[in-house]
């Protein structure tokens, strides 16, 4: 799928999570593979335009993560504009604007989930930074900010024709914040009003959920957040799936019912994966990496590095979460160095 100029190679992408999707986690999600788009933390514009440290770290990334989407918030569209100047100047491929954060901090000051109260403000942020960078602008909501003003197919409307290049929903309002459900069903309304992309976010925390809402919801991608938290594995098992589904549907983009027997081979292989069955065609005491085409396939991703950890032990799963966490806490030791001695 395409995000403007953006090749994804899967549908499905890493959400922004503040706090979590730190750069470390976002390239061990990379590195296990099936995940199409990593999207950083909420950055601040004003933090960006001061050049504010702290700020400037939210936004680092590594080349591995790439395509990689910088997160950012605030209300003042020339400031934002400047900040999204400033997201390209560091060579990220998408910037994204935060129109879905509940929280009062962020909400008083005109900005986050606050900006869909007041859509043709929102718009003009759009817009100016649309006009500001080449690179594309996309726009991440809720559904509207309470129960009384569901408003997300309206704003995204106005989002495309203001310049957005895709739209992420997630489909609840501000004022339920993380509580009841997320509304698929809104989702899909909003996916059938506008021509651009528009990913569905919330509550896929398996794989086949990923699966069904890219079939079900006429979604062009699902964000996947929590259920990442707890399992970095969930897009692997549910990317590739998801891939086969979009290529079966023709396009990502659109609509289109996927097959019934594709879209039911895909939840299948969705589910043993991410409970890491065997596939019902293997052989008991068939070894993994012991001859014929599916091992020669193996030992060629093995020698490419990818970690098959599916088709491996407890002892190996081990050492592999282990060098890891042990990169990880390299990366924030070597984040924490640049910071506390400059050089
Ligand atoms: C801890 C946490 C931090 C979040 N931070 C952000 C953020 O910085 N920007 C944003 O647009 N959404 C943020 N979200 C919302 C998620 O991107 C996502 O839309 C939401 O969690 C629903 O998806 P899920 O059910 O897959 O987690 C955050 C969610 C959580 C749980």
């Amino acid at each position: 799928m395409k995000i403007g100029a953006v090749s994804l190679d899967q549908p499905v992408a890493l959400a922004p999570m503040a706090g979590m999707t730190d750069t470390a986690f976002r390239r061990l999600v990379k590195r296990k593979g099936g995940c199409g788009l990593v999207v950083t933390e909420m950055v601040s514009s004003e933090g960006l335009v001061r050049g504010i440290d702290r700020t400037l770290e939210y936004a680092e990334y590594t080349e591995e993560e790439r395509p990689v989407s910088i997160q950012v918030f605030g209300g003042d569209p020339q400031v934002m504009a400047d900040a999204a100047q400033i997201v390209e100047g560091m060579g990220a491929d998408i910037v994204d604007i935060n129109m879905g954060c509940p929280v009062p901090k962020i909400a008083k000051h005109n900005a986050g989930c606050s900006l869909m109260r007041e859509p043709e403000h929102a718009a003009n942020v759009i817009r100016a930074m649309a006009r500001a960078v080449k690179i594309p602008v996309t726009v991440k909501m809720r559904a509207g900010w309470n129960e009384h003003s569901i408003n997300a197919p309206t704003l995204a409307k106005m989002a495309e024709d203001a310049g957005a290049a895709a739209i992420a929903v997630h489909g609840r309002t501000a004022a339920q914040s993380y509580t009841g459900e997320s509304d698929w069903s809104l989702i899909a309304r909003v996916a059938e009003g506008v021509r651009i992309p528009v990913f569905g976010s919330g509550d896929c925390v398996e794989a086949d959920h990923v699966v069904t809402r890219l079939r079900d919801a006429g979604v062009g991608g699902v964000l996947v957040g929590r259920g990442a938290l707890r399992n970095p594995w969930i897009f692997r098992a549910g990317g590739g799936c998801a891939e086969r589904i979009a290529t079966a549907r023709g396009d990502v983009g659109g609509a289109r019912r996927v097959p019934a027997r594709v879209h039911r081979t895909a939840v299948e292989r969705a589910r043993r994966r991410s409970r890491r069955l065997p596939s019902p065609r293997a052989r008991p005491g068939r070894r993994a990496a012991g001859g014929g085409a599916r091992a020669r396939a193996l030992g060629r991703q093995q020698a490419a590095g990818a970690e098959l950890l599916v088709h491996q032990g407890p002892r190996r799963r081990l050492a592999v979460a282990r060098r890891d966490q042990s990169r990880r806490f390299d990366s924030i030791a070597a984040r924490d160095r640049r910071r506390f001695f400059p050089a």
